[in-house]
């Protein structure tokens, strides 16, 4: 069943185009990953989906609702979160406190928020920072106090815009294992953007590609990695690359 709908999503800053008539579909039980060059509108079309920005011209439909004139707020309770919104202001919160920001978009009760708070830090492994200060946690820690806080807003599906940045290649790995989990002893359906492309490869069902705010492409990671427009406009100075500096090319 489709989950996330996109139609002819547009989105302008004053002259500069950011999402030229965008559309695609995610399915409830899908991972789908958005990719493309800096700049490309990925982010920007993350928050138009949101509720963060208002959309040029297109609509977005989530779960049979159409949510384009909603706020992000309102679209948080409907059940798609994102990561990054609560992650930013979190600094001076214990991290429960900040995993329970998530809860309170499902129950005003503060002793039921806590208990969702610790069960889902306890599925992520982080049950034992419950305490901590934000800012006391390594970088890797506080990415999946990001996710925690998502998932305890109980939702169908996880935006995440570039979690993997700043990780080193081990704490990748593991990310995507919490990922995978979350996706198939949760059920939550997700959509990534990542720079760190070979993550978005391992994880995603489909990806989509972006240039210049415009949709380029789409399919299955193998078939688009040799698409030559794809090649042209992102794979050639990045992916390909590395491919061939890792000896997989
Ligand atoms: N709030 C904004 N105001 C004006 N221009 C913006 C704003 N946000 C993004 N842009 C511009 O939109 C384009 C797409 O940016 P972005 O969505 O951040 O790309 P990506 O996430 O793919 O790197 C860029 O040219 C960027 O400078
Ligand atoms: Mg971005």
């Amino acid at each position: 069943m489709t989950l996330l709908q996109v139609n002819n999503v547009t989105k302008r800053f004053g002259g500069l185009v950011a999402n030229h008539e965008v559309s695609f579909q995610v399915g409830q039980d899908e991972v789908v990953g958005l990719i493309g060059p800096n700049g490309a509108g990925k982010t920007t079309l993350f928050n138009c989906i949101a509720g963060f920005h208002q959309l040029t011209s297109g609509s977005v439909i989530f779960d049979g609702e159409d949510i384009t004139a909603l706020s992000d707020f309102q679209v948080a309770r409907l059940g798609l979160a994102r990561t990054f919104q609560i992650f930013q202001a979190s600094g001076d919160l214990k991290v429960v406190e900040n995993v329970m920001v998530g809860s309170f978009m499902r129950t005003s009760s503060r002793g039921a928020a806590r208990q969702v708070a610790l069960e889902v830090m306890e599925f992520l492994g982080i049950a034992d920072t419950a305490g901590e200060m934000m800012t006391e946690l390594p970088v890797a820690a506080q990415k999946r106090v990001a996710l925690a806080t998502a998932l305890a807003s109980d939702p169908k599906l996880l935006l995440l815009d570039e979690v993997g940045a700043g990780l080193n290649h081990s704490e990748i790995d593991g990310l995507i294992e919490l990922l995978q989990r979350i996706h198939g002893e949760r059920g939550v359906a997700l959509l990534l953007t990542e720079h760190v492309l070979e993550m978005v490869m391992k994880l995603s069902h489909r990806v989509i590609v972006l240039e210049s705010g415009r949709k380029i492409a789409e399919g299955e990671p193998a078939a688009v990695v040799k698409d030559p427009e794809v090649v042209r406009a992102y794979l050639g100075d990045h992916y390909v690359k590395r491919q061939k500096e890792n000896g997989d090319a």
